[in-house]
């Protein structure tokens, strides 16, 4: 099979390399001895995996190793008792591996993929959904009702987040950096946008009637304070990501002052050892998929030869939506 290889940690420009190796064993690091071979149709391109061709990634498997977290495919080979079997469409999360034509995942993180969605959506839904429901749902303790100021609300975990937030009920601000981008949130299916310039906490508070109840922050960086700011009386700030580069710290008398508080949502490091965890998820996204809240936004799509262009509208903050590789064109 064709892979693609990070072969040093050199940045998205010099770091891949297009390799032909054999086609994977049907088992996975999660499951040993077990997995589901996907023939690959389209790779989701995710954060991680610009972080990989650095080396600045939490997962730093021993070089050179197929990145690739994610992928939209038809089922090559399942193992008895899964739930998919062979010519199945399914999405799967594979955690490496994903950037080839064959990629292997555990049996509990493949999912059949509703016939309302294709392959580069498939590709698109399992990192950044589950992301979101964990955070909104598990960490957060959303109420039907409430408001959710999301960041980055163009961006891969963005857009799912409005979604799943819309689907469970509540009103949806998107604070994005560029009209553009609130186009994107709009389509997303954002209640409200706020472009991230002076003054946009004050729009906030007045959108939501005086404050936010939730605050899903994929971003960081300088903002933070004024996220804490923009919330209700018991209000959450739930943190995703840093993708603004620094990590903000917190001034916890900002938190009694106004009985609010901030939430950690690191969903793979909880929902990898968790299949029955994963499997409730899963179900409860299928749910908002027929109701029609959830329909991943695929924004960019690269050839399989050009994966590092694709990296690269992650790094300068081009992507919107998910950003795909298509694998079998
Ligand atoms: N905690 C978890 O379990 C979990 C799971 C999945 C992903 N993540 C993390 O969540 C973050 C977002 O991932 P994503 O896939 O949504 O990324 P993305 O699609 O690239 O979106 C990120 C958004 O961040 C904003 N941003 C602000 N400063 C930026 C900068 N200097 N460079 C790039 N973007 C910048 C951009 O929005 P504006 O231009 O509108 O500001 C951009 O749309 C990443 O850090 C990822 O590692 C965490």
């Amino acid at each position: 099979m064709r892979a693609i290889q990070i072969v040093e940690e050199s940045g998205p420009d010099t770091a891949l390399k297009i390799v032909e190796l054999p086609d994977p064993e049907a088992s996975h690091m999660l499951t040993p001895g077990a997995g589901v071979l996907v023939e690959v149709h389209a790779a989701g391109v995710s954060f991680p995996e610009l972080l990989q061709t650095r080396g600045q990634y939490q997962l730093k498997p021993p070089l050179p190793f197929i990145p690739g977290s994610e992928v939209g495919g038809v089922v090559v080979s399942a193992p008895e008792g899964a739930v998919v079997k062979a010519g199945d469409r399914v999405a799967a999360f594979c955690a490496l591996g994903g950037f080839a034509e064959t990629a292997v995942a555990p049996e509990f993180f493949t999912f059949a993929l509703p016939d309302e969605l294709d392959y580069a959506q498939g590709a698109a839904l399992i990192l950044n959904y589950h992301t979101a429901y964990f955070a909104l749902v598990l960490r957060g303790q959303l109420q039907r009702g409430e408001s959710v100021l999301v960041h980055g609300a163009a961006g891969g975990v963005g857009t799912a987040t409005i979604q799943v937030a819309r689907g469970l009920g509540a009103k949806t601000v998107a604070l994005v950096s560029s009209e553009h981008k609130g186009e994107v949130a709009r389509q997303a299916g954002a209640d409200e946008v706020v472009l991230a310039q002076e003054g946009w906490r004050e729009r906030v508070k007045e959108l939501t009637g005086g404050g936010v109840d939730v605050v899903v922050d994929p971003v960081g960086g300088d903002r933070f304070t004024d996220s804490l700011r923009s919330l209700r009386e018991t209000g959450r700030v739930i943190v995703v990501g840093f993708t603004a580069g620094s990590i903000p710290e917190v001034k916890v008398n900002r938190l009694l002052l106004n009985n609010t508080e901030v939430i950690g949502a690191g969903w793979g490091a909880y929902a990898m050892a968790k299949p029955e965890y994963v499997r409730e998820t899963s179900a409860a996204l299928l749910d908002l998929i027929e109701s029609g809240a959830i329909r991943p936004l695929v924004g960019e799509r690269f050839k399989f030869g050009d994966a590092a262009d694709a990296l690269r509208a992650l790094e300068t903050r081009r992507a919107t939506g998910k950003i795909v590789l298509d694998v079998k064109e």
